[in-house]
């Protein structure tokens, strides 16, 4: 494995999401009130439910400022479907964080570019990430970089892939129910963050994550790119990283 990387695979679900906890955690206790990327997706919900038992034990994760990848456009905060309610039902809310210091791109924007724009401006003005939390899709998709010829620097809208439209179908009533667009992170966005933590659990993600980890560097894999990062963390459970 590339010397930027630093690789551990656990033997399931639980361990995975200890394990991320205990790296997340650490570095909040270096640096409470710094700025931290979270992600959606199932992935990280265990991980997010473990800082809940940690929070006031061990640390305090009520002195961070808070920015999402990514959310759906269109879509409202108040939607069970939206990553603001994700979010705030599985971390933010648990351990206290106040929603002033919480960012997620709003998918009510009446004008998403300025959105984007001023979504940017946020993260510069808090100092950059101090670490960004990752999920991959099964496409190799972060955020919502979605596999193309080109990929986006900074924060953008984007059309849904059809197979991540299909993936994420089980969250909402039907596929016809989910957004055909979303607000994410670009490229430069995430790799700006200081720390790289990515998450993958399951079969499904491990063909990828080999991709991600060993393949060629291309915009056709967007998780590819981290290999240009200095400092990525990888954890998995044995599932997905059977091929690492
Ligand atoms: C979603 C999110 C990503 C997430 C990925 C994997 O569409 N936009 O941020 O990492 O797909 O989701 P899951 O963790 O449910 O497999």
């Amino acid at each position: 494995v590339l010397k930027n990387f630093t690789l551990f695979i656990e033997k399931d679900y639980n361990e995975m999401s200890q394990r991320a906890a205990n790296i997340f955690a650490s570095a909040v206790s270096k640096n409470p009130s710094g700025a931290y990327g979270f992600a959606t997706g199932s992935t990280p919900i265990g991980m997010y439910e473990e800082l809940v038992k940690m929070q006031n034990k061990s640390f305090d994760l009520t002195k961070i400022t808070a920015f999402n990848l990514d959310e759906y456009y269109p879509i409202n905060q108040h939607d069970p479907q939206s990553y603001f309610f994700f979010m705030k039902k599985y971390l933010f809310d648990p351990v206290g964080l106040p929603i002033s210091s919480t960012n997620i791109p709003s998918g009510a924007a009446n004008d998403p570019v300025a959105e984007c724009v001023n979504y940017d401006k946020k993260i510069e003005a808090a100092g950059g990430l101090c670490m960004q939390i990752l999920g991959i899709g099964a496409n190799g998709h972060i955020g919502f970089n979605e596999p193309a010829s080109e990929l986006f620097a900074s924060t953008h809208c984007v059309p849904l892939s059809e197979s991540t439209i299909t993936a994420n179908a089980r969250n909402f009533a039907s596929q016809e129910d989910v957004p055909r667009s979303a607000i994410t992170m670009g490229m430069h966005s995430i790799m700006m963050a200081k720390q790289i933590l990515l998450l993958a659990s399951g079969d499904g993600k491990a063909e990828i994550m080999k991709k991600a980890i060993y393949g060629p560097i291309t915009t056709e894999v967007p998780a590819s790119l981290l290999q240009l990062h200095h400092n990525v963390t990888v954890v998995t459970d044995a599932a997905a990283g059977k091929l690492l």
